[in-house]
């Protein structure tokens, strides 16, 4: 295990779709208890990347490696079995079922045999888990009991990124967590991050609010058309510097000025 602190590397990964290359050389490093965020212009290559890293999609080149092992993840269950957990933009949680159902979900625990072997569910010993889970993370809904459905953006969204967390022993992935919720419900989204990174887990988060990615996040990693520009120190860069090597106005500058 590399001893700076580095739990995950991506390495010149490359992946195309049909003509469209997707990823041309994405390098990428993760350390231990921090938030890292991916920003890049739509299209730059975000989602691809994290799903690789999530074991949706398998790179076409380059390397992945876990505590400096290459590893080679073939689906998201393997990313899920060594302690990669991820939250997608769209969520994936079951409306119709309650918060500690959903916090659970494909994870469902059984009563002992003879009764689990009939596949009867452990109703009471998740609950409790779930609402340990709740209140260990500080996420404030009313009942674990009441269905996702009737949840806020916001409260959907903790529920999902408790899910994750929950399960997710290494490193949470979150594609853009925010995009869908107001002031108040960011906040409380932004708030649960840092307490994850302050539990010991590294967080990647993808996001389009630079802001908030300036709020949170340790080191930002700017993507254009496929390609790492860079990896920096939140706290020596700024918005604008970042902006600039989004859109590529910095390299633009530079090569107007003859250098
Ligand atoms: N499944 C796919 N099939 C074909 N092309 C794809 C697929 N997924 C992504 N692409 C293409 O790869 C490129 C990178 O897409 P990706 O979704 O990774 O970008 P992104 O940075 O997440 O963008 P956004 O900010 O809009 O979410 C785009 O040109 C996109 O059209
Ligand atoms: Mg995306």
């Amino acid at each position: 295990m590399p001893d700076n602190g580095v739990i995950l590397e991506v390495e010149d990964v490359q992946k195309r779709f049909g003509r469209v290359e997707a990823l041309r050389d994405a390098d990428f490093e993760l350390r231990n208890g921090e938030v890292h965020a991916i920003v890049g212009d739509n299209g730059a290559g975000k989602s691809t990347l994290i799903k690789i890293i999530s074991g949706v999609y398998q790179a076409d080149a380059g390397e992945l490696r876990l505590d400096g092992e290459p590893i080679v993840l073939h689906n998201p269950r393997e990313a899920r079995q060594l302690g990669i957990e991820t939250v997608y933009q769209d969520l994936a949680l079951a409306d119709d079922l309650d918060a500690a159902a959903n916090l659970f979900l494909g994870r469902e625990e059984y009563l002992p045999p003879p009764l689990g072997s009939l596949g009867f569910l452990d109703r009471k010993a998740m609950r409790q888990r779930a609402e340990e889970e709740m209140r260990r993370l500080k996420i404030g809904i009313s009942s674990v009991d009441q269905r996702v459905v009737e949840l806020s953006g916001g409260q959907r969204q903790a529920v999902a990124v408790a899910r994750a967390i929950a399960w997710g022993r290494r490193i949470v992935i979150m594609d853009e967590p925010t995009a869908a919720l107001g002031v108040r419900e960011s906040a409380m989204v932004l708030e649960l991050i840092k307490e994850v990174r302050n539990q010991g887990l590294a967080i990647i988060m993808v996001s389009h609010n630079l802001p908030e990615v300036f709020a949170v996040a340790d080191r930002i990693t700017v993507l254009r058309i496929g390609r790492t520009i860079t990896t920096m120190a939140t706290k020596d860069t700024s918005l604008e510097a970042v902006v600039g090597m989004m859109t590529g106005a910095v390299e633009a500058a530079l090569r107007a000025e003859g250098s």
